[in-house]
């Protein structure tokens, strides 16, 4: 792909981990680049370059700009939505300074050419329309990284109209994998209730019966990035962000689709803080935009990635 050079920051966590193997199965090892706080023992580290980086930390980050000129930044640091709620100001200040210390970057020092940036299902608020959730409308975000990220767009939108910064971005609901823990998010519930499916055969959920959310498998996902990022400028019309879909579902929903493999399972409820949160979010997301303007189409249903998550983690218990 031609003589692109890739930085991915926040590499280490969940949707990281599988973008740089992604991206270096593209790019090539050498030209994708890691960096996060601290590398992580995964393999896939081992196989290319890795930064130790503090986003926050500019002048370091420049330099390391400096030392691989990447071309494409994909910028993955942030605290997600329930972590953020026990410490609102750090959360802020990691998750809007990280982002303008790149977004900056990109406009001031004539390397980067196209930045990539998720938002979340989070940006969205009590009265924003639940169900077919329009990709414009009312977002009114009660979390403090809900807020960050509604503001995130608006400065990635703001980038690219006034300083020509080629900002890409998805609203990516709750995502799910079997390759890499998820980081601190409402909806992490939907990953380890496999995990405990398979050790256990039961799964206490923080989560109340019924509460219907947006969710994407990992393939999914990483699909939906690099199409984006891949897109010709003209195709991405949204410089904010993309609504996204893959599937939607409740507890008591992801328990049965485990049961259609082990009958014996079981789901009981402790509901915790979280639930709040959960409520002020879309329950089903309309993504025709992202499907109109760059042909995005998900490839799994709940029961498709279920038969496949737990077939992969099978070979880890
Ligand atoms: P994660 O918490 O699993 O990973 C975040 C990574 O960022 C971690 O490896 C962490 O060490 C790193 N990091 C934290 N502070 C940093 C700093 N100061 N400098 C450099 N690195 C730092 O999160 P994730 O699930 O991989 O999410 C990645 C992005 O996708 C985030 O922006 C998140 O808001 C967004 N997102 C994720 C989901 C989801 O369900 N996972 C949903 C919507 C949006
Ligand atoms: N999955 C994320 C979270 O729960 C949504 O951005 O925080």
């Amino acid at each position: 792909m031609g003589t692109e050079k890739i930085l991915v920051i926040g590499s280490c966590g969940q949707l990281g981990t599988e973008l740089v193997e992604a991206l270096r199965g593209i790019y090539g090892d050498s030209n994708v680049i890691a960096s996060d706080l601290k590398k992580s023992d995964n393999p896939v580290f081992e196989a290319g370059p890795f930064e130790t980086l503090d986003i926050l930390d500019e002048k370091s980050f420049r330099e390391i700009v400096e030392k691989y000129k990447p071309t494409h930044v994909y910028h993955l640091a942030a605290l997600l939505s329930a972590t953020a709620e026990k410490m609102p100001e750090f959360a802020w200040k990691l998750n809007m300074d990280g982002l303008f210390h790149v977004l900056n970057a990109a406009r001031d020092m004539g390397v980067i050419k196209r930045v990539y940036w998720p938002s979340s299902i989070a940006a969205f608020g009590p009265n924003t329309p639940r169900y077919n959730t329009p990709q414009f409308g009312s977002m009114d975000p009660t979390t403090v990284y809900g807020i960050s990220k509604l503001s995130g767009e608006l400065y990635a939108q703001y980038y690219y109209n006034r300083w020509g910064v080629d900002t890409r971005s998805l609203r990516y609901p709750g995502l799910i994998g079997y390759k890499s823990a998820p980081g601190g998010g409402t909806t992490d519930y939907a990953v380890s209730i496999y995990h405990d499916a398979l050790q256990t055969k039961t799964h206490e959920c923080f989560l109340k019966e019924g509460t219907v959310l947006p969710m994407l498998y990992m393939p999914d996902a990483l699909k939906a990035t690099l199409d984006i990022m891949h897109a010709p400028s003209e195709q991405v019309k949204i410089r904010s962000s993309y609504n996204l879909a893959g599937m939607s579902f409740g507890p008591e929903e992801i328990a049965a689709a485990i049961q259609n493999h082990i009958p014996d399972f079981k789901i009981t409820y402790n509901v915790d803080y979280r639930q709040q949160i959960a409520e002020s979010w879309p329950a089903v997301i309309d993504d025709s935009s992202a499907r109109e303007d760059w042909g995005w189409k998900p490839d799994y249903d709940l029961d498709k990635m279920t038969a496949d998550m737990l077939a992969n983690l099978k070979n880890s218990y």
